[in-house]
């Protein structure tokens, strides 16, 4: 009835933007992340204390916002039957942030839940249960740099290279702590309805995966970085046409990615991504971190870093 999970964000190189079904949360598109070793969610779930309703905890605080969220994703992995739990979640890197915060907290909770109740459990089973929660929380169900698929009425992940075959960093410069305005959810349901680049968005994405997938299968980290880049500026030229317009960055990031370009101007190889907040991401090699880092530090706006390598996959215990 007790159990603990582990689990790593990932950050999507060619991203999930737009659901096809919003009621069983499936994306519109495929995507391609890497999964983060150096940030992640603990997770612990407690069924054995006879509670008149769940209550979570997110690091020491008692939080009311994603609890709904949360005793959702429990209802599907127990059933709506189940006791009430109490579920304590710690991160240590900020959330709601544009940090995929989701991806870790969905995949750990999915993780510890099934652990807790002792269910069979399979890697697609895991994913398609974080997925139905929150769409990228499924490619955090593998480590390393991951595929999702969308499969008939489902999805389907697949590892594309694990964490130690192409060991890529990743520098995280942080602009602003503070939560986002808009969910990620509410801006790409917002973006299919209103935005004139939805369709040409979904209709290209096929090709990015599989520019990316191949640049991963050859470690051509040059071809991946241009692909990378491309999809997610065109992600963010969908947001910023939606109605009202999405606009997460802020003055730092577009610092930042100016930056980078400069540093790819002096051969160096780094590449930039960004999601829903305006934290910039900057993949780059381990022998090239310190130099990224540096220079990402040294620009107005910046308020912390975070690097991280590659990690696995989630892990949990029921021996608490
Ligand atoms: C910009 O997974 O947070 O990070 O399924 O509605 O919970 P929901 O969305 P979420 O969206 C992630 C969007 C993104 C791109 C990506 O991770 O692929």
């Amino acid at each position: 009835m007790q159990a603990m999970a582990r689990s790593h964000p990932n950050i999507a190189l060619i991203k999930y933007w737009g659901k096809r079904d919003t009621t069983k949360n499936l994306p519109a598109v495929d995507s391609l992340s890497l999964t983060l070793g150096g940030l992640w969610t603990k997770m612990k779930i407690d069924l054995s204390l006879n509670l008149d309703r769940d209550e979570l905890i997110i690091n020491g605080v008692i939080d009311e916002p994603n609890l709904l969220r949360v005793s959702q994703c429990l209802d599907l992995v127990i059933g709506k039957n189940r006791k009430f739990a109490k579920i304590i979640s710690e991160c240590n890197f900020p959330i709601s942030a544009g940090l995929a915060s989701s991806s870790s907290s969905f995949s750990a909770l999915v993780v510890a839940a099934n652990a807790a109740m002792k269910k069979e459990s399979n890697t697609q089973l895991l994913a398609a249960q974080a997925g139905t929660i929150s769409g990228s929380a499924a490619r955090s169900i593998l480590g390393g740099i991951v595929e999702l698929n969308n499969i008939s009425n489902t999805i389907r992940i697949k590892q594309l290279s694990n964490a130690t075959r192409w060991p890529l960093s990743v520098v995280i410069a942080i602009t602003d702590k503070n939560k986002k305005n808009i969910s990620s959810s509410q801006a790409m349901n917002l973006s299919s309805r209103s935005s004139p680049f939805y369709s040409a968005w979904i209709k290209n994405q096929s090709p990015d995966m599989k520019e990316a997938r191949l640049a991963v299968k050859n470690k051509d980290f040059d071809k991946l970085a241009a692909v990378s880049e491309h999809n997610c500026l065109k992600m963010h030229s969908v947001m910023w046409t939606t109605k009202p317009s999405v606009v997460y960055w802020n003055a730092a990031t577009l610092n930042c990615m100016h930056a980078i370009r400069d540093l790819q101007q002096i051969g160096e190889p780094v590449f930039f991504t960004m999601d829903a907040g305006p934290q910039i991401k900057a993949v780059c090699l381990p022998e090239n971190e310190t130099r990224i880092i540096k220079r990402l530090t040294e620009i107005d706006g910046v308020v912390s870093i975070m690097k991280s390598g590659l990690g696995e996959a989630p892990t949990s215990s029921a021996d608490l």
